[in-house]
């Protein structure tokens, strides 16, 4: 905790020396959270807040293409994320050539894109969508059936809840594919009345069982709106830590499934960062306007 505290307080000072803020996704350690953050939430508030910052560096405590959506709406700004290797198995799952590959067997059909992908992927695609606004941006295009990008499950959790025919596509995350339903069945015998959330990267089977499927953002408010007694949130370990902080009143039941990719981040890799301008974030210049649109149709809905 002492290095902690001087990584905290040289963070801090570096900040205001560089005008820099640090975007956080909700799966950051606590001490990253609510130690050193100045905007959290779920990929969908970063992508809207990264619109509006007003600072020379943004720093963005998350996986690779947050920090990628928040150079394309920012592409004046420099861009920092402190771990290059900051991955997600999603946005590994597909590439362009996927896309175009879809697009030929399925001509006319719309193309949503999770912001799970890389800006190639988004450049080739039509529009983004977030796991807090799937269900909107599907319905938003007025079509009787869309590819719906990398995750599977995402798409079928949409799917259950929309008349539009999704095709998907078969990437999944790392993390939330690990959750069962017999996981949800061993909660409920050992935790009597425990409420159960999950993240929609859930396998639908899980969703299905769960009392509430939401974004981390969502999930969050859940705990803030109807603070349960107790309550799991079936997603990135991260999250329950850094909403019981919050919630002191409510009982959270913590088995979770570690981002390794999110854990890349740290105290001491944030302070590096803004001491040394590591890693700087780019898009290639021929990505940069079709990519951009495809969040900013997103970001109009
Ligand atoms: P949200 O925060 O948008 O729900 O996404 C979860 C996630 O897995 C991001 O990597
Ligand atoms: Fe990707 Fe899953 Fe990690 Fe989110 S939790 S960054 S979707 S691997």
């Amino acid at each position: 905790w002492l290095s902690h505290e001087a990584d905290v307080a040289a963070i801090l000072e570096l900040k205001k020396k560089r005008n820099a803020v640090i975007l956080a996704h909700n799966y950051q350690t606590p001490e990253i959270f609510h130690g050193v953050a100045d905007i959290v939430g779920d990929s969908l508030a970063l992508a809207r807040k990264a619109a509006e910052v007003d600072a020379d560096v943004i720093v963005l405590a998350g996986v690779h293409f947050m920090a990628e959506t928040a150079k394309l709406l920012n592409p004046t700004k420099t861009v920092l994320i402190p771990d290059m290797g900051a991955g997600c198995s999603l946005a590994d799952s597909i590439t362009p050539e996927d896309v175009a590959l879809l697009r030929q067997a399925h001509p006319g059909v719309p193309i949503i894109t999770y912001v799970n992908t890389s800006a190639a992927v988004k450049a080739a695609s039509d529009i983004c969508c977030t796991s807090g606004n799937a269900k909107k941006v599907v319905e938003s295009l007025g079509v009787p059936r869309v590819i719906m990008i990398p995750d599977e499950y995402l798409a079928r959790n949409v799917a259950r809840e929309t008349d539009v025919e999704i095709i998907a596509w078969h990437g999944h995350c790392e993390v939330h594919e690990l959750f069962t339903a017999q996981d949800i069945r061993d909660l409920r015998d050992a935790h009597p009345g425990v409420v159960v959330l999950a993240h929609p990267e859930c396998p639908p089977e899980v969703v299905a069982e769960a009392d509430f499927a939401g974004s981390t953002a969502v999930m969050s408010d859940y705990v803030g709106i109807n603070k349960p007694a107790r309550v799991v949130l079936l997603t990135e370990c991260s999250m329950s830590d850094n909403v019981a902080v919050d919630h002191p009143e409510v009982d959270f039941v913590r088995p979770c499934n570690l981002c390794p990719h999110m854990k890349r981040i740290t105290l001491a890799n944030i302070r590096k960062a803004l001491e040394e301008n590591l890693h700087e974030v780019t898009v290639d210049a021929e990505l940069v306007a079709p990519a951009r649109l495809a969040v900013e149709r997103m970001l109009a809905i």
